[in-house]
């Protein structure tokens, strides 16, 4: 079976209620009767609520940014997964390059939200990628093997189904500069392999792993027409919604 592309808009610490509201109605009329492509909005925590309102009936689907791993507890500050499937959160973005850059999670934290989240029924957006120096030191497959393996262990592949992988060279997040497709191509083939390592072939086969890191209109139909690029995480270019209307119309 084909795998459907997923197209993810990751607004990071932008936009007030009102401004992710006045995005979602802006947005929603671009993408009316899309079918190809799994659209997810993935505003901060204070606007979840809002685009879900908003987006209630449209096909586009609302995820986290981030979640813990904990159904409930002292732990100040956190959001669980109970309280985002509460609301009609149905995505949540894991273990993205700033969360472990400014907030040190680590594989090991992340595979926890991995295993929360799919026991509360969220499909997981998990990211892995290299830093510049990691590429430049020819450590990128070294690194995409262990954080493949580390995100995903303990997992079985009768439950893999809803995780979604997102590659995104930390070097090429809001930086300007996009891997070319084949680097990414590339990259995706090295994590597929170890998928099919870990969980067997047809797991590997039908998992999406997008790509993430400046995707912008201009470059979207060039990394998305690739066999092996399944979608793409958008930060700052699905700020604004034509432009995120572009890419998803690529
Ligand atoms: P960017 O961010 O599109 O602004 O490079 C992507 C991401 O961090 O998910």
């Amino acid at each position: 079976m084909p795998r459907k592309p997923l197209i993810a808009a990751n607004w990071k610490m932008y936009k007030t209620p009102v401004q992710a509201q006045e995005f979602t109605k802006n947005f929603l009329p671009l993408v009316a009767n899309h079918e190809r492509d799994e659209i997810v909005l993935c505003p901060s925590f204070t606007s979840l609520s809002v685009v879900i309102a908003a987006a209630t009936g449209s096909g586009v689907a609302v995820g986290a940014q981030n979640m813990y791993s904990a159904d409930e507890g002292a732990f100040t500050g956190e959001t669980s997964p109970v309280m985002l499937k509460a609301i009609g959160v149905t995505h949540a973005i894991l273990g993205h390059s700033e969360r472990r850059q400014y907030f040190a999670e680590t594989d090991e934290t992340i595979n926890k939200k991995l295993k929360a989240a799919l026991q509360h029924g969220l499909a997981p957006i998990v990211c892995v990628g290299e830093v510049l120096a990691e590429r430049e030191a020819g450590k990128t497959n070294e690194v995409l093997l262990r954080q493949t393996r580390g995100v995903l262990a303990g997992i079985e592949a009768t439950q893999a189904a809803p995780i979604v992988i997102a590659y995104e060279p930390v070097w090429a997040i809001g930086t300007g500069r996009t891997a070319t497709p084949q680097i990414a191509s590339e990259a995706h083939g090295v994590i597929r392999g170890e998928v099919a390592k870990l969980l067997g072939g047809t797991v590997a086969e039908s998992m999406r792993i997008l790509y993430g890191g400046s995707v912008k209109p201009e470059n979207a139909s060039a990394l998305m027409t690739e066999e092996e690029i399944d979608g793409a995480l958008v930060g700052g270019a699905s700020l604004d919604p034509q432009s995120f209307g572009k890419i998803v119309n690529y």
